[in-house]
Protein backbone atom coordinates (compact mmCIF):
# COMPACT_ATOMS: atom_id res chain seq x y z
CA UNK A 1 0.00 0.00 0.00
CA UNK A 2 1.01 3.75 -0.55
CA UNK A 3 2.65 5.39 2.60
CA UNK A 4 0.88 8.65 3.33
CA UNK A 5 1.72 11.34 5.68
CA UNK A 6 -0.21 12.26 9.15
CA UNK A 7 0.11 15.64 10.23
CA UNK A 8 -1.61 16.18 13.84
CA UNK A 9 -1.15 19.59 14.99
CA UNK A 10 -2.81 21.54 17.88
CA UNK A 11 -2.79 22.92 21.48
CA UNK A 12 -0.23 22.00 24.21
CA UNK A 13 -1.67 19.13 26.29
CA UNK A 14 -4.31 18.69 24.31
CA UNK A 15 -3.76 14.75 23.68
CA UNK A 16 -1.82 14.72 20.35
CA UNK A 17 0.90 12.64 21.36
CA UNK A 18 -0.46 10.19 22.86
CA UNK A 19 -3.22 9.87 19.93
CA UNK A 20 -0.35 10.42 17.63
CA UNK A 21 1.92 7.20 19.16
CA UNK A 22 -1.49 5.00 19.25
CA UNK A 23 -2.51 6.07 15.70
CA UNK A 24 1.46 5.37 14.88
CA UNK A 25 1.73 2.37 16.23
CA UNK A 26 -1.59 0.54 14.43
CA UNK A 27 -0.01 2.15 10.91
CA UNK A 28 2.70 0.70 11.66
CA UNK A 29 4.76 4.23 11.13
CA UNK A 30 7.61 5.70 13.17
CA UNK A 31 6.21 8.48 15.25
CA UNK A 32 8.00 12.15 16.03
CA UNK A 33 7.03 14.40 18.57
CA UNK A 34 8.64 17.79 17.06
CA UNK A 35 7.27 19.39 20.45
CA UNK A 36 10.15 16.97 21.78
CA UNK A 37 12.85 18.29 19.53
CA UNK A 38 11.82 22.22 20.58
CA UNK A 39 12.24 21.30 24.50
CA UNK A 40 15.64 19.08 23.73
CA UNK A 41 17.06 22.98 22.39
CA UNK A 42 15.68 24.75 25.00
CA UNK A 43 17.29 22.37 27.25
CA UNK A 44 20.68 23.15 26.26
CA UNK A 45 20.03 26.66 25.80
CA UNK A 46 19.46 26.68 29.24
CA UNK A 47 22.30 24.26 30.28
CA UNK A 48 24.40 26.91 28.12
CA UNK A 49 23.15 29.91 29.23
CA UNK A 50 22.75 31.00 25.57
CA UNK A 51 21.19 34.61 25.40
CA UNK A 52 17.91 33.66 23.56
CA UNK A 53 18.01 37.68 21.91
CA UNK A 54 21.41 37.05 20.43
CA UNK A 55 20.61 35.36 16.72
CA UNK A 56 24.71 34.98 16.51
CA UNK A 57 24.60 33.46 20.06
CA UNK A 58 21.71 31.34 19.46
CA UNK A 59 23.03 30.23 15.53
CA UNK A 60 26.14 29.29 16.89
CA UNK A 61 24.77 27.32 19.71
CA UNK A 62 22.57 25.66 17.49
CA UNK A 63 25.25 23.59 15.16
CA UNK A 64 26.14 22.12 18.35
CA UNK A 65 22.83 19.91 19.37
CA UNK A 66 22.17 17.29 17.63
CA UNK A 67 18.65 15.51 18.68
CA UNK A 68 17.88 11.82 17.81
CA UNK A 69 15.20 9.52 18.63
CA UNK A 70 16.02 6.05 19.95
CA UNK A 71 13.09 3.31 21.19
CA UNK A 72 13.74 2.35 24.51
CA UNK A 73 14.37 -0.99 25.33
CA UNK A 74 12.04 -2.07 28.24
CA UNK A 75 9.77 0.89 27.91
CA UNK A 76 9.03 0.55 24.66
CA UNK A 77 8.75 4.31 24.14
CA UNK A 78 10.87 6.46 21.44
CA UNK A 79 12.75 8.62 23.70
CA UNK A 80 14.02 11.87 22.64
CA UNK A 81 18.47 12.13 22.99
CA UNK A 82 20.40 15.75 22.89
CA UNK A 83 23.92 15.18 21.57
CA UNK A 84 23.89 11.38 22.94
CA UNK A 85 22.12 11.65 26.11
CA UNK A 86 18.69 10.27 27.16
CA UNK A 87 16.79 13.75 27.60
CA UNK A 88 13.60 12.29 27.70
CA UNK A 89 12.11 13.06 31.71
CA UNK A 90 14.25 15.96 31.56
CA UNK A 91 12.74 17.76 29.20
CA UNK A 92 9.41 17.24 30.46
CA UNK A 93 9.91 19.60 33.58
CA UNK A 94 8.44 22.70 34.41
CA UNK A 95 11.43 24.85 34.07
CA UNK A 96 12.08 23.46 30.48
CA UNK A 97 7.75 24.01 29.53
CA UNK A 98 7.98 27.55 30.92
CA UNK A 99 11.02 28.37 28.23
CA UNK A 100 9.92 26.78 25.37
CA UNK A 101 7.59 28.76 23.74
CA UNK A 102 10.35 31.82 23.88
CA UNK A 103 12.70 29.24 22.49
CA UNK A 104 10.72 28.21 19.86
CA UNK A 105 9.31 31.54 18.82
CA UNK A 106 13.10 31.96 17.39
CA UNK A 107 13.54 31.89 13.23
CA UNK A 108 17.02 30.56 13.12
CA UNK A 109 16.04 27.34 15.94
CA UNK A 110 12.41 26.76 14.00
CA UNK A 111 14.66 26.56 10.17
CA UNK A 112 16.91 23.91 11.48
CA UNK A 113 14.11 21.56 13.34
CA UNK A 114 11.92 21.99 10.22
CA UNK A 115 14.98 20.58 7.99
CA UNK A 116 15.55 17.98 10.22
CA UNK A 117 11.77 16.79 10.38
CA UNK A 118 11.36 17.14 6.48
CA UNK A 119 14.21 14.94 5.99
CA UNK A 120 12.90 12.75 8.48
CA UNK A 121 9.42 12.25 6.19
CA UNK A 122 11.41 12.65 2.75
CA UNK A 123 9.91 8.91 2.36
CA UNK A 124 6.38 9.26 3.96
CA UNK A 125 5.12 6.64 5.95
CA UNK A 126 5.08 8.62 9.47
CA UNK A 127 3.11 10.76 12.38
CA UNK A 128 4.49 13.79 13.00
CA UNK A 129 2.93 15.95 15.79
CA UNK A 130 3.36 19.38 16.73
CA UNK A 131 2.12 23.48 15.77
CA UNK A 132 3.25 23.60 12.20
CA UNK A 133 3.50 20.56 10.71
CA UNK A 134 0.67 20.84 8.28
CA UNK A 135 1.70 24.27 7.55
CA UNK A 136 4.56 24.46 6.76
CA UNK A 137 6.58 21.17 7.28
CA UNK A 138 4.61 19.01 5.09
CA UNK A 139 1.98 21.10 3.69
CA UNK A 140 1.32 18.49 1.26
CA UNK A 141 0.70 15.87 4.12
CA UNK A 142 -2.23 13.55 3.02
CA UNK A 143 -3.58 13.86 6.56
CA UNK A 144 -4.19 16.91 8.57
CA UNK A 145 -5.35 16.97 12.14
CA UNK A 146 -5.90 20.30 14.17
CA UNK A 147 -6.92 19.34 17.43
CA UNK A 148 -7.91 21.02 20.65
CA UNK A 149 -9.78 20.46 23.86
CA UNK A 150 -11.22 22.48 27.03
CA UNK A 151 -8.37 24.28 28.62
CA UNK A 152 -9.15 23.57 31.74
CA UNK A 153 -9.46 19.44 30.83
CA UNK A 154 -6.12 20.11 29.05
CA UNK A 155 -4.88 21.60 32.65
CA UNK A 156 -6.16 18.77 34.22
CA UNK A 157 -4.58 16.39 31.72
CA UNK A 158 -1.24 17.90 31.96
CA UNK A 159 -1.01 18.02 35.89
CA UNK A 160 -1.83 13.80 36.19
CA UNK A 161 0.98 13.60 33.69
CA UNK A 162 3.33 15.48 35.76
CA UNK A 163 1.99 13.55 38.89
CA UNK A 164 3.09 10.26 37.21
CA UNK A 165 6.73 11.73 36.64
CA UNK A 166 6.47 12.38 40.41
CA UNK A 167 5.99 16.54 39.49
CA UNK A 168 3.35 18.09 42.05
CA UNK A 169 2.37 21.42 40.24
CA UNK A 170 -0.76 23.21 40.94
CA UNK A 171 -3.72 23.21 38.31
CA UNK A 172 -3.57 27.42 38.32
CA UNK A 173 0.29 27.19 37.53
CA UNK A 174 -0.27 24.58 34.69
CA UNK A 175 -3.46 26.39 33.60
CA UNK A 176 -1.52 29.75 33.09
CA UNK A 177 1.49 27.90 31.75
CA UNK A 178 -0.58 26.69 28.99
CA UNK A 179 -2.35 30.08 28.50
CA UNK A 180 1.18 31.65 28.18
CA UNK A 181 1.95 29.18 25.43
CA UNK A 182 -0.97 29.11 23.60
CA UNK A 183 -0.87 32.91 23.61
CA UNK A 184 3.42 33.00 22.40
CA UNK A 185 2.46 29.81 19.82
CA UNK A 186 -0.45 31.72 18.19
CA UNK A 187 0.91 34.82 18.02
CA UNK A 188 4.77 34.36 16.85
CA UNK A 189 5.62 35.99 13.47
CA UNK A 190 7.34 32.64 12.61
CA UNK A 191 4.87 30.05 11.39
CA UNK A 192 2.65 30.59 14.33
CA UNK A 193 0.57 27.54 15.37
CA UNK A 194 -2.73 27.99 12.76
CA UNK A 195 -5.12 25.34 11.86
CA UNK A 196 -4.34 23.94 7.74
CA UNK A 197 -7.11 24.89 5.52
CA UNK A 198 -7.28 21.12 4.79
CA UNK A 199 -7.08 20.33 7.90
CA UNK A 200 -9.63 18.11 10.23
CA UNK A 201 -10.61 19.79 13.60
CA UNK A 202 -11.58 17.59 16.50
CA UNK A 203 -12.27 18.65 19.87
CA UNK A 204 -11.54 15.64 22.12
CA UNK A 205 -13.08 17.36 25.40
CA UNK A 206 -15.40 15.16 25.59
CA UNK A 207 -13.94 11.92 23.44
CA UNK A 208 -11.80 9.11 25.25
CA UNK A 209 -8.70 8.19 23.79
CA UNK A 210 -9.76 5.39 22.14
CA UNK A 211 -12.24 7.11 20.05
CA UNK A 212 -9.55 9.63 19.25
CA UNK A 213 -7.54 6.79 17.41
CA UNK A 214 -10.00 4.98 15.89
CA UNK A 215 -11.06 8.16 14.22
CA UNK A 216 -7.46 9.41 12.91
CA UNK A 217 -6.92 5.74 11.95
CA UNK A 218 -10.07 5.78 10.06
CA UNK A 219 -9.40 9.06 8.03
CA UNK A 220 -5.74 7.76 7.61
CA UNK A 221 -7.35 4.27 6.09
CA UNK A 222 -9.00 6.71 3.73
CA UNK A 223 -6.43 8.41 2.47
CA UNK A 224 -4.46 5.30 1.80
CA UNK A 225 -6.91 3.98 -0.05
CA UNK A 226 -7.34 7.22 -2.00
CA UNK A 227 -3.73 7.37 -3.09
CA UNK A 228 -3.58 3.72 -4.11
CA UNK A 229 -6.54 4.54 -6.03
CA UNK A 230 -4.64 7.57 -7.76
CA UNK A 231 -1.68 5.42 -8.48
CA UNK A 232 -3.70 2.74 -10.02
CA UNK A 233 -5.26 4.93 -12.61
CA UNK A 234 -1.70 6.42 -13.12
CA UNK A 235 -0.27 3.39 -14.17
O1 LIG B 1 3.99 19.69 22.21
P1 LIG B 1 4.80 20.30 23.36
O2 LIG B 1 3.97 20.97 24.40
O3 LIG B 1 5.78 19.34 23.94
O4 LIG B 1 5.66 21.45 22.64
C1 LIG B 1 6.52 22.27 23.36
C2 LIG B 1 6.62 23.64 22.73
O5 LIG B 1 7.29 23.54 21.47
C3 LIG B 1 5.32 24.35 22.48
O6 LIG B 1 5.04 25.31 23.47
C4 LIG B 1 5.49 25.03 21.14
C5 LIG B 1 6.72 24.42 20.54
N1 LIG B 1 6.50 23.70 19.28
C6 LIG B 1 6.54 24.43 18.12
O7 LIG B 1 6.67 25.65 18.16
N2 LIG B 1 6.43 23.79 16.93
C7 LIG B 1 6.26 22.47 16.87
N3 LIG B 1 6.17 21.86 15.67
C8 LIG B 1 6.19 21.71 18.07
C9 LIG B 1 6.31 22.37 19.27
Amino acid sequence: MPKIIVAIDGFSSCGKSTTAKLVARQLNYPYIDTGAMYRAVTLYFIQNHIALTNPKETGQALADVHISFRRHPELGRNDTYLNGLNVEDEIRKMYVSEKVSDVSAIAEVRHALVAQQQRMGKTKGIVMDGRDIGTVVFPQAELKIFMTADPMIRAQRRQLELMEKGELVGLAEIAENLKMRDHIDTTRSESPLRQADDAVYIDNSLMTLDEQVELVVRLADEQIGLSFRREMNKA
